[in-house]
């Protein structure tokens, strides 16, 4: 596969004598693929059931004539006024039970069988006109899912469609009972029809009903792609993508990501870094204007894990200030260009820049562009044509191979958010720690789903946070010939997040129990004998098997046999390099400690060099300026 540029555009938003114009300096620029049509159903179908076809057909002609190929995106993120008169139920309802207005974008709730057909209804035509059309070469189903918390929906679709769900995976009231421990506070429920949604509680609802929530709502979103990939795949052979985001875990990427072919997220580093990175206020000032070094890369290695045979694009790529964070500053120069090719390193296939030109109206009028509103260039339209100049000279897309695992695991995200027992205590937060630990050792990484079956892969596995092994994995584990590391937190618990009885974690072979845990507030530590500290989290171990790291106080930090350890807490990010460095080191894995900023990574025919520092660094005599990137043929 090539690796190649894309942009997002939106010819519904621009007088029709532009296109050709934009078409022209797009193929310019050296963009492969223009991805239209996501948010433009009001333009396509501005009344019900009276299609205009006319402007969609010149525009997609107007790209291709210039040699550009299209992503054509269905447009159920945004459904048009008059959907909300002939389906007034299909609001989303908040966790304080008010519908969700019409008036920005994903007013929809994913239960209402009657948008869902709407979409059905909208995706057929498309594809039905478009689906044989050479020039349209991919597809995106509607636009991120859960953007703007959109996935749990407290309506009655919503519940209706949970009591039927629960009623399929329990079968009696009285299973389902005992599966919650609804004895606990007379929560008996006699009738599937008598269960509500975990909503407006007195105080926290039961655990399991909120688990069993999150997990019918992750349906939800599966079912609603996938009625949009088998209307889609009836009419084209193209390959079809969602665009998923950074930080989301509200529904399981892996199951839908199994119906499609592409994976692509939006990766928006700055805005990320204000808005969701976990990491002290020193680092968030230091990389203001470049990004977490290892955000947008674990999403990478994410996404490539959720594409099938490991194809993934960046659909959508920060070109300047974005206008959602709580504050928007401006890329360091390079910064549009090294992000691209950080992506470029971890196998992407195509880095799409958001959006062609910067709209003087609207929502994201501040959101910048490759265009200025008054069509002058802005600063990434340079930087996206150096990228497209420098791919002649490596032009195939190549993720290499990682030594070292991650298992990433929704189920576990939903758990912990429903208990998390300590404020700050997260299953994102407990893999993107391990997954830093990792990259400032200049390793190579693969996020694997939780029910992976085969780890011989991998000299070193982590399994942090994760509730409740799977079957399979249980039994990869249990005959694993390398190092895995399991913990903090991790197999506690029963699939329905009652304690795990004998105490977990349950793995053949390694004779270790947590006993009791702790969760530590910010101003604790438990400080390890020699040196390094746990924070947030703190697990006590009792068992037979040898303990190999303790705490000052002489409690085991770490226990295991030489293939299966347990960490009983959440180290700091030092703490947690050096416990890694040490089992990489066991493993016989070869690791590169990198200097502040500095982030590394090996594809089979190149090493990449990314100075994320905002002054230049040195890497083995070669001098990396800041935003640098830098590559040798290995
Ligand atoms: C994404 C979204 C785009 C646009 C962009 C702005 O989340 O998919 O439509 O809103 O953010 O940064």
């Amino acid at each position: 596969m090539k690796r190649t540029i894309g942009v997002c555009y939106y010819p519904e938003h621009w007088s029709e004598d532009r296109w050709e114009t934009d078409a022209r300096m797009m193929a310019e620029t050296g963009i492969t693929w223009v991805r239209i049509g996501e948010f433009a159903w009001s333009r396509i179908e501005p009344v019900e059931g009276e299609f205009h076809w006319d402007w969609l057909d010149r525009a997609i002609e107007t790209l291709g004539k210039a040699g550009l190929k299209v992503v054509l995106g269905t447009p159920t993120a945004t459904p048009p006024r008059w959907m909300i008169d002939r389906h007034p139920d299909m609001l989303a309802v908040d966790a304080q039970g008010r519908p969700r207005k019409f008036g920005s974008r994903r007013h929809y709730c994913f239960s209402h069988h009657g948008y869902r057909d709407e979409s059905r209804r909208i995706t057929r035509a498309l594809a039905e006109r478009y689906g044989k059309n050479p020039i349209v070469a991919a597809w995106q189903t509607d636009n991120e899912y859960d953007c703007h918390d959109t996935v749990l929906s407290y309506s009655d679709a919503a519940r209706a469609g949970f009591r039927d769900w629960l009623a399929q995976r329990y079968q009696s009231p009285d299973a389902l009972n005992r599966a919650w421990g609804n004895v606990f506070w007379s929560m008996e429920y006699t009738g599937f029809d008598q269960i509500d949604l975990p909503n407006l509680t007195v105080t926290e609802p039961n655990h399991p009903h909120v688990l069993a929530f999150k997990r019918y709502s992750s349906d939800q979103v599966v079912d609603f792609n996938r009625i949009q990939v088998d209307e889609i795949r009836k009419h084209s052979k193209a390959p079809i993508a969602h665009n998923y985001m950074g930080k989301i875990t509200s529904f399981d990427h892996w199951k839908v990501g199994r119906d499609l072919d592409i994976a692509s997220w939006d990766s928006y580093p700055l805005g990320f870094l204000i808005d969701r990175v976990d990491t002290t206020d020193d680092r968030r000032r230091a990389f203001l204007r470049q990004g977490d070094p290892d955000f947008q890369a674990f999403h990478h290695d994410l996404y490539r894990g959720v594409g099938k045979k490991g194809r993934w694009w960046v659909m959508e790529q920060q070109p300047g200030p974005v206008n959602w964070a709580p504050w928007n500053v401006a890329p360091l120069p390079g910064m549009t260009r090294l992000w691209a090719w950080e992506a470029f390193a971890h196998g992407a296939e195509c880095v799409s820049y958001f959006r062609w030109r910067q709209a003087p109206f609207a929502q994201e009028q501040m959101h910048s562009g490759l265009l200025r509103p008054d069509n002058a260039p802005a600063p990434a339209l340079e930087a996206a044509a150096t990228v497209a100049r420098e791919l002649r000279d490596l032009p195939d897309a190549d993720a290499g191979t990682s030594p070292v695992a991650i298992v990433f695991d929704y189920d576990s995200a939903w758990a912990w958010e429903a208990q998390p027992q300590g404020r700050d205590f997260g299953h994102f937060e407990a893999v993107f720690a391990a997954y830093r630990a990792c990259r400032a050792l200049g390793l190579n990484i693969d996020i694997i789903p939780p029910d992976t079956a085969d780890l011989s892969a991998y000299g070193l596995v982590l399994v942090p946070a994760v509730f409740s092994l799977t079957d399979p994995l249980r039994a990869a584990l249990a005959s694993y010939r390398g190092i895995a590391l399991l913990g903090p937190r991790t197999d506690v618990k029963t699939d329905e997040l009652s304690v795990r009885l004998p105490l977990g974690p349950d793995v053949e072979g390694l004779d270790v129990s947590v006993v009791a845990s702790e969760s530590l507030p910010p101003e604790d530590v438990v400080r390890l004998a020699g040196k390094g500290k746990f924070r947030r989290w703190f697990d006590h171990l009792e068992g037979s098997a040898p303990v190999h790291l303790m705490t000052e106080s002489g409690a085991p930090a770490i226990m295991g046999t030489d293939h299966l350890r347990y960490l009983a807490g959440w180290p700091t990010d030092k703490t947690f390099a050096r416990i890694i460095g040490g089992l990489c080191d066991a493993a016989g894995i070869e690791t590169t400690p990198m200097p502040d900023g500095l982030r590394v990574r090996t594809t089979s025919t190149h090493r990449f060099v990314l100075n994320y520092a905002p002054v230049a660094r040195k890497w083995h005599g070669v001098r990396i300026p800041a935003a640098g990137v830098h590559w040798e043929a290995l």
